[in-house]
C-alpha cells in the first residue's frame, strides 16, 4: 500500500491552503482527492460506501487507499471482535484502558479531562491499528431510565457540547478520528430501532443539537454517525433536514457519517439524504446502489461526493500499517492515570450526615456489604465494553487504601440480576443470579450481612445497579434500586446506624429509602479500572470530593418531565407483514425486526432535566450540579459587565476548610422580563477551580453572547433577544451564592 496521503498534504502546504475552520482541515487534499475519485470505476467507489467487516470498510488496494477500522468506544477501545460479528476473537493484545464511562466522566465537570480522556482512547486506538472511535456518545439523557445514560454525557447541553469538544479534541490531536453518536434524539432504547421522534425545531437546535453543533464546529469531529431513530417521520440516516440541510449545510461538516450498526433503511434514502456507509452489510449501499446509479435513479456525482468524504478523512488520518499494530496490550500507564484523574473527581458526595466521611481514624473494622462492591463492570450487559486489563473494585480499592490497622469485612448480601442474559446464556438458574429485579433478598445472604454489619464500627453498603439493568438495548422499567437493596440497607441500619452507600451505576437510582437508613450517600458511578482506589481515597480523606451531578436525581421518576408529560413510555402500535423485515441482512435482533409504529412526543420541549424542575418549581431529590465537599467554598465580590460579544464575570472563591479542594463553580442565566419563554435558568458557563487550604482565588467565566440566542422558529434562524439577564452564580442548580444583572443590548 502506498501511503498516497503523505504527498497530497505537503501538495497543499506548497500551494498555501487555507484552514479557516476546523472542518477545513478535511479539505485541503481535496484536488487530489478529486483525481483519485476520477480513476475510480462505479464498482470500486461502491465498495467503500458499505462494511468490509463488521469493523471495518473497505479503501482501494489498487490506488493504495487504506481500510478504515473502527473501535468501539465511547469508555475503551473495545476487545477485537470475529471479522463478522461481535464475538470476542480472543486475542491477547486487545486489552485497553477502562475509562469511567460517560456520565462519570460528565461529573467532572472538566473539558481539560475530557480532552486527556480523550486522547488516551485516541492513543490506545493507535496502538489498536485503529482509525475512527464509535465515540464519543453525545445525546441528552432526556429520561433517568435511558438504557445508555451511562455512557451519555448530561441532561444539560451546554456541560455535554464543552465535554464532547474536549474528548473529541483529544483523540483527533491525537490521530484518531472520533464519530460522534447517535445523531440525533436517539434518547430512548426502547424501539429504537423504530421510534419516530416528534420534536420542534427550537428545542432540536437548542437541547438536543447543541453538542453534536459544537463537536463538529468547534471541535471539528470528522465523523458523525446518525442514530437508529426516526426524527419527524424520516430515519436519520436518510433525513434531508438532519445530515443535508443542518450537519453539512449549515454547521459545514466536511467528514463523513456511517450509519448505525444495521441503521440503514433503503438504497434511496440513504444515498439521497446524506449517508456514506452502511453498516453493516451492504444491502443497500453496495449492488443496489450501483444498480440505481446504471438506472439514472442516483447521479454518480452523489456516489463522488460520498467517496470524497470518506478520503478526507483516511487522508488526514495516517493508517497504522498491520506490522505495527497489536504489538503490544494498547492499555498505557499515562492512560490509567487519566483514567484515575478522571475518577477521582468525578465521584459526587450527595449526603455526609455528621460528617461520617472522611472515615475517622477511630473506625478500626469496616464491613463492605453489597455485591458490587466486587463486581467489575468494564463489559457485560449489551454493547459497549472494553476488555480491561485489571479492574479495581470498590471492595479492592478500600482494601489498598484502607490504613495499617483497620480491618475489612465483606459479604455480598444481593445477588447479581442477570436479565434476559441469564436467559440468552443459560444462566438463569444459577444460585447467585435473581430471578427477578425486585426479588427479596436471599434470608441466609441477609443474616451474613447484618452479622458482619453489627460487628463493624462503620459499614460501606455498595448498592446501584448493574450492567444488565443498564444497558443498550433496552431502558429501565424504574429507578428503583433493585434486587432487595431496600430492604437490606434498612436491616443493617438496625444493627449498626453508622452507613455510608456507595450507589454504582450509570444513570440515577431513586434514593429515598437508601436516604432514611444512610449518614453518607456517594454516587460512585462506573468508574474505570482505577476506580475503587479513587473512591476509597475519597472515603478515607486521601483527597476531597469534588464530582458534580451531571443530571438530575429525581425525587421518584413519575417527577422527571418526559413522564409527567405522559411522553413515555409510549403507545406501540403493531403493524401488519412482519415478515417483510426477517429477511433483512443488515439487522440484527428482535428488537429491530418487529414492524410496529410509535411516536414519541417531546412535547416537555426544552425543559429537560434541572430546566423542567426549576421551571414548575418541583422539588428534587438532588439537583443538577450538586455535590458535596469535605470543605466549604465561600463566593464573594461578583462583577460583571456585558459587551456586544461576550458577557465576563469575576468572582473570587475562597476553600474555607482544611484540605485542598476542587469546586466547580457554575454559572447560570435567566432572563428577566423576556417575551420569548425561556426555561427558569441555564447553565451559560463553569470552571473547575483546584485551591489550596485557606486560598483565595479570582475567578473569570465568559459567555459569548451567542451562546445566549434562541431559535426563531418564524425566520427559521437563531435571534438574540435583548434585556436584561440576572446570571445566578453557585456550586450547584439549586445553590446559586451570588447574582448579578447585566443588560443585553
Ligand atoms: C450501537 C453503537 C455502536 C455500534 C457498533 C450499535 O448497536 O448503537 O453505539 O457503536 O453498535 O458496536
Amino acid at each position: 500500500m502506498k501511503p498516497i496521503y503523505f504527498l497530497s498534504i505537503m501538495v497543499c502546504l506548497a500551494a498555501s491552503c487555507t484552514v479557516q475552520t476546523p472542518q477545513d482541515r478535511l479539505t485541503v487534499n481535496d484536488e487530489k482527492i478529486n483525481e483519485l475519485i476520477a480513476s475510480m470505476s462505479l464498482d470500486e467507489k461502491v465498495q467503500m460506501l458499505h462494511s468490509k467487516t463488521n469493523m471495518s470498510s473497505a479503501g482501494n488496494e489498487r490506488l493504495g487507499i487504506a481500510d478504515m477500522n473502527y473501535a468501539d468506544g465511547p469508555f475503551g477501545i473495545r476487545e477485537e471482535g470475529v471479522p463478522n460479528g461481535f464475538t470476542p476473537a480472543g486475542w491477547t493484545t486487545d486489552s485497553a484502558t477502562f475509562f469511567p464511562t460517560g456520565s462519570a466522566l460528565a461529573a467532572t465537570w472538566s473539558e481539560e479531562l475530557a480532552y486527556k480522556y480523550g486522547s488516551g482512547m485516541g492513543k490506545e486506538a493507535r496502538l489498536r491499528g485503529k482509525d475512527i472511535i464509535l465515540g464519543p456518545a453525545i445525546n441528552i439523557q432526556r429520561l433517568p431510565v435511558c438504557g445508555r445514560s451511562y455512557e451519555y454525557l448530561s441532561e444539560d447541553p451546554f456541560l455535554a457540547a464543552r465535554l464532547a469538544v474536549g474528548y473529541t479534541k483529544g483523540s483527533q490531536d491525537m490521530g484518531t478520528a472520533v464519530c460522534i453518536k447517535h445523531f440525533a434524539l436517539n434518547n430512548q432504547e426502547t424501539n429504537r430501532g423504530t421510534v419516530n421522534v416528534i420534536c420542534d425545531e427550537r428545542t432540536m437546535r437548542e437541547i438536543y443539537f447543541k453538542p453534536f453543533e459544537a463537536a463538529v464546529k468547534e471541535a471539528g469531529a470528522m465523523a458523525v454517525m446518525p442514530a437508529y431513530n426516526k426524527i419527524n417521520g424520516d430515519y436519520c440516516s436518510e433525513n434531508e433536514y438532519l445530515l443535508n440541510e443542518v450537519l453539512r449545510g449549515e454547521w459545514g461538516f466536511k467528514g463523513m457519517t456511517v450509519s448505525d450498526w444495521g441503521g440503514t433503511h433503503s438504497t434511496m434514502g440513504a444515498a439521497l439524504h446524506g449517508l456514506d456507509v452502511q453498516m453493516t452489510g451492504d444491502h443497500y449501499l453496495g449492488p443496489a446502489l450501483i444498480d440505481s446509479v446504471k438506472a439514472g435513479k442516483v447521479p454518480e456525482e452523489v456516489v463522488d461526493a460520498k467517496v470524497r468524504e470518506i478520503l478526507r478523512v483516511r487522508f488526514a488520518i495516517e493508517p497504522v500499517p498491520a506490522d505495527v499494530a497489536n504489538q503490544a496490550t494498547a492499555s498505557q500507564p499515562e492512560s490509567r492515570q487519566t483514567a484515575y484523574e478522571v475518577a477521582s473527581k468525578a465521584v459526587v458526595l450527595l449526603k455526609n450526615q455528621n460528617k461520617i466521611l472522611p472515615i475517622s481514624k477511630d473506625v478500626k473494622k469496616i464491613a463492605v456489604i453489597g455485591r458490587n462492591a466486587v463486581a467489575t463492570v468494564a463489559s457485560g450487559g449489551m454493547g459497549a465494553g472494553v476488555k480491561a486489563p485489571y479492574e479495581i473494585t470498590p471492595l479492592q480499592g478500600i482494601k489498598n487504601k484502607a490504613p495499617e490497622g483497620v480491618e475489612i469485612t465483606y459479604a455480598q448480601a444481593y445477588k447479581n440480576y442477570a436479565g434476559m442474559f441469564a436467559r440468552w446464556f443459560g444462566l438463569a438458574d444459577s444460585p447467585d443470579n435473581a430471578a427477578e429485579i425486585n426479588e427479596s433478598p436471599d434470608p441466609a445472604m441477609l443474616a451474613e450481612a447484618v452479622e458482619k454489619a453489627k460487628d463493624a464500627d462503620l459499614v460501606i453498603f455498595v448498592c446501584g445497579t448493574n450492567k444488565n439493568i443498564e444497558t443498550e438495548g433496552s431502558d429501565r422499567q424504574t429507578i428503583d434500586l433493585p434486587v432487595g437493596q431496600n430492604e437490606i440497607v434498612k436491616a443493617l441500619s438496625e444493627v449498626n446506624p453508622k452507613i455510608v452507600s456507595i450507589i454504582i451505576s450509570g444513570g440515577p437510582c431513586d434514593v429515598q429509602e437508601l436516604d432514611k437508613y444512610s449518614q453518607a450517600i456517594v454516587q460512585g458511578w462506573w468508574n474505570g479500572l482505577e476506580g475503587g482506589n479513587a473512591l476509597a481515597d475519597i472515603l478515607f480523606g486521601n483527597i476531597a470530593p469534588s464530582g458534580k451531578l451531571p443530571f438530575t436525581f429525581p425525587i421518584k421518576l413519575e417527577d422527571s418531565p418526559a413522564y409527567a408529560m405522559g411522553n413515555f413510555p409510549q403507545k406501540v402500535e403493531v403493524l401488519g407483514d412482519m415478515f417483510g423485515n426477517q429477511y433483512r441482512k443488515d439487522i440484527q435482533g428482535q428488537r429491530m425486526m418487529r414492524n410496529i409504529k410509535v411516536d414519541a412526543y417531546y412535547t416537555e420541549g426544552p425543559l429537560v432535566g434541572y430546566r423542567w424542575f426549576d421551571t414548575k418549581n418541583l422539588p428534587v431529590k438532588y439537583a443538577f450540579g450538586y455535590g458535596l465537599s469535605y470543605v466549604d467554598f465561600k463566593y464573594s465580590d461578583i462583577k460583571a459587565s456585558a459587551s456586544k460579544k461576550a458577557i465576563k464575570v469575576s468572582f473570587n472563591l475562597t476553600n474555607t476548610g482544611d484540605m485542598d479542594a476542587d469546586e466547580v463553580a457554575q454559572l447560570y442565566v435567566s432572563r428577566i422580563d423576556a417575551t420569548v419563554s425561556w426555561p427558569a435558568k441555564e447553565l451559560k458557563a463553569f470552571k473547575r477551580v483546584s485551591l489550596a487550604a485557606g486560598q483565595t482565588q479570582k475567578v473569570e467565566l465568559s459567555i459569548p453572547v451567542s451562546e445566549l440566542q434562541y431559535w426563531d422558529e418564524q425566520t427559521k434562524d437563531w435571534t438574540l433577544e435583548k434585556g436584561q439577564i440576572k446570571l445566578l452564580l453557585g456550586s450547584a442548580s439549586d445553590d446559586i451564592r451570588l447574582e448579578s444583572t447585566v443588560e443585553i443590548k
